[in-house]
């Protein structure tokens, strides 16, 4: 939530001084109420806000999008091979957002989306450890001393992987595991299996630190509150929330 009169600011139609003018003189509308309190607060993200009747359309000018990418979907902006893109997904956003890392072609689950570089290369930069948890589906259970060398950390491109977890999932046809990584390399998740002999057969992301599919089915997307991207933006790694990271 921000106060309205930055929101208005930010998309360009008054200044702040005088956007705080058009609050008070009752030219400014949340979700479509007069709102003449200069203290209001309004997310820009989910809040329909005008100004004269006339919508801030440019008010999202940084947005995020927790996007739930089904199979066969590509996460590239474009591709040479003409599959779908996730990009064809999200339609009817003015704004051009690009996806935050990959998920594989067969690879489903959430991924974000924003126009926001900051946020884009905080959440890619290994120093951020933001946790990236899957769910793998395996042909087969990997014996216990393999799954522990996955945690500890193997060798991918000459270079150690971080400790990462892995737990079975019960009650599933195959066996499934859930693996959390607070990195995300190319491939890393099916190149680790594959090390220990255990190709993986489907592979789900259902977390980004706190953020899940929750009320997202295949291919549908939110745009994250404000809120959330400043949670995310001050992730911080810690000892205190080293359970909350893997
Ligand atoms: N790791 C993989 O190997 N594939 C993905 O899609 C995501 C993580």
């Amino acid at each position: 939530m921000e106060r309205l009169q930055k929101i208005i600011a930010r998309a360009g139609v008054a200044s702040r001084r005088k956007a705080e003018k058009l609050i008070l003189e009752g030219h400014v509308a949340v979700n479509g109420r007069i709102v003449t309190e200069l203290g209001s607060k309004a997310d820009p993200a989910r809040d329909k806000i005008s100004v004269d009747g006339r919508p801030l359309t440019r008010a999202r000018s940084r947005v995020a999008i927790l996007l739930n990418k089904p199979d066969a979907y590509i996460s590239t902006v474009s591709d040479p091979l003409h599959r779908p893109t996730v990009l064809s997904l999200v339609r009817g956003i003015k704004e051009r957002v690009y996806p935050v890392g990959r998920l594989d072609y067969h690879s489903t689950g959430v991924i974000l989306l924003t126009n926001d570089g900051e946020l884009a290369n905080f959440l890619m930069s290994r120093a951020s450890g933001i946790p990236r948890t899957y769910h793998v589906k395996l042909e087969a259970r990997p014996r216990p001393e393999d799954l522990r060398q996955l945690e500890q950390g193997i060798a991918l491109d000459g270079r150690p992987t971080s400790p990462c977890r892995i737990r079975p999932l019960a009650g599933r046809d195959k066996p499934w595991y859930e693996i959390t990584l607070v990195e995300g390399r190319y491939h890393q998740v099916r190149r680790m299996f594959e090390r220990i002999g255990q190709p993986v057969l489907k592979l789900k992301r259902v977390r980004i630190a706190f953020l899940t599919d929750r009320g997202l089915s295949p291919g549908q997307w939110r745009f994250l509150s404000e809120e959330e991207i400043r949670k995310l933006k001050q992730w911080k790694v810690g000892v205190t929330n080293l359970e909350n990271r893997v």
